[in-house]
């Protein structure tokens, strides 16, 4: 679907997106870069950030990607700053690598709980702490420029109430929350920079929906509560993160963006 924004609204600007050579990621990497930003994907596996990659630049979008995992400082570390030595500066992190899957609380072990909360918890603290000198006002390569960077956290919405065989990823997400909340209050007061979350409900052919919501196991019973009677797409996602990115959203701080078409207000009728 062609983009209702002008192709230059994050025009200059510099993007890190983890988990951004796949899924939702992909596609916010896509359309940060069809609208002007340059690109910079972080992930684990090789061949997928290669692929990414050269499909971004055959689009004409300045692309690189660099393997590393958020569960590793060291690896957070390199990526922030390997971004930095490729494009002068960082203005936007996008916080998109999730790790999950299915169980029940029974049979998960605390292992896999801390798995789940060490990908998306504190991966997306450590990518924001490491970000954090560039993403400054004052910081490197930024002394001419007026305003912090951005920060985008990818959250959830399941656990606004709670969801069956999700215990890791709600409280995980619920961790994700607090991180933008809290972020956006200190970093937003001392460096004018915004932190924002977007929450997706259920998104079409993306990794997470194949595997969490596997037709097999409920049917398409949740189109059912869906208002707007369908699932997302990742371009809703990426169009969410154009918004919050771009200065059309630079009185937004600390909030979550729900893109969900209202599901999680939905009740069966009586
Ligand atoms: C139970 C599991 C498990 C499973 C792993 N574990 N998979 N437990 N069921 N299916 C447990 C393991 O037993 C182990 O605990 C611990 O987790 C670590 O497992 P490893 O395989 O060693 O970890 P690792 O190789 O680092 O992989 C971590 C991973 C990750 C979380 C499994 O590879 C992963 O999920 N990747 C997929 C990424 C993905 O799908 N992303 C999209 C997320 S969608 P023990 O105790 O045995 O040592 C999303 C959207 C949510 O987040 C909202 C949807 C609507």
């Amino acid at each position: 679907m062609e983009s209702p924004f002008r192709d230059d609204i994050v025009k200059g600007k510099v993007a890190l997106i983890t988990g951004g050579a796949s899924g939702i990621g992909f596609e916010i990497s896509t359309q940060l870069g069809k609208h002007g930003a340059s690109i910079a994907i972080m992930g684990r596996r090789k061949q997928v950030i290669e692929s990414a990659v050269s499909s971004l630049r055959s689009l004409g979008i300045p692309a690189v990607g660099f393997q590393g995992d958020v569960r590793k400082q060291e690896d957070a570390k390199r990526v922030v700053e390997s971004t930095f030595e490729q494009f002068g500066r960082i203005d936007i992190l996008v916080n998109g690598a999730a790790g999950n899957f299915l169980v029940s609380p029974e049979d998960l072990s605390p292992n896999g709980f801390r798995t789940v909360l060490d990908i998306d918890s504190v991966g997306t603290f450590t990518m924001c702490h490491e970000a954090l000198k560039y993403l400054k006002k004052r910081g490197p390569g930024r002394s001419n420029s007026s305003g912090g960077g951005i920060i985008l956290n990818i959250s959830a919405t399941l656990h606004y109430t709670a969801a069956w065989y999700q215990i890791h990823l709600c409280a995980a997400k619920a961790a994700v929350d607090a991180i933008t909340r809290n972020l956006a209050l200190e970093w937003g007061t001392d460096y004018d920079i915004r932190v924002n979350g977007i929450a997706p409900g259920p998104i079409g052919n993306t990794p997470g929906m194949s595997k969490l919501a596997p037709e097999e196991v409920n049917g398409n019973k949740a189109k059912d509560y869906i208002p707007l009677y369908k699932e997302g797409e990742s371009w809703d996602v990426a169009m969410a993160a154009l918004y919050l990115a771009s200065d059309a959203g630079k009185y937004i701080n600390g909030t979550s963006v729900v893109l969900d078409g209202g599901i999680w207000l939905s009740r069966p009728r009586h």
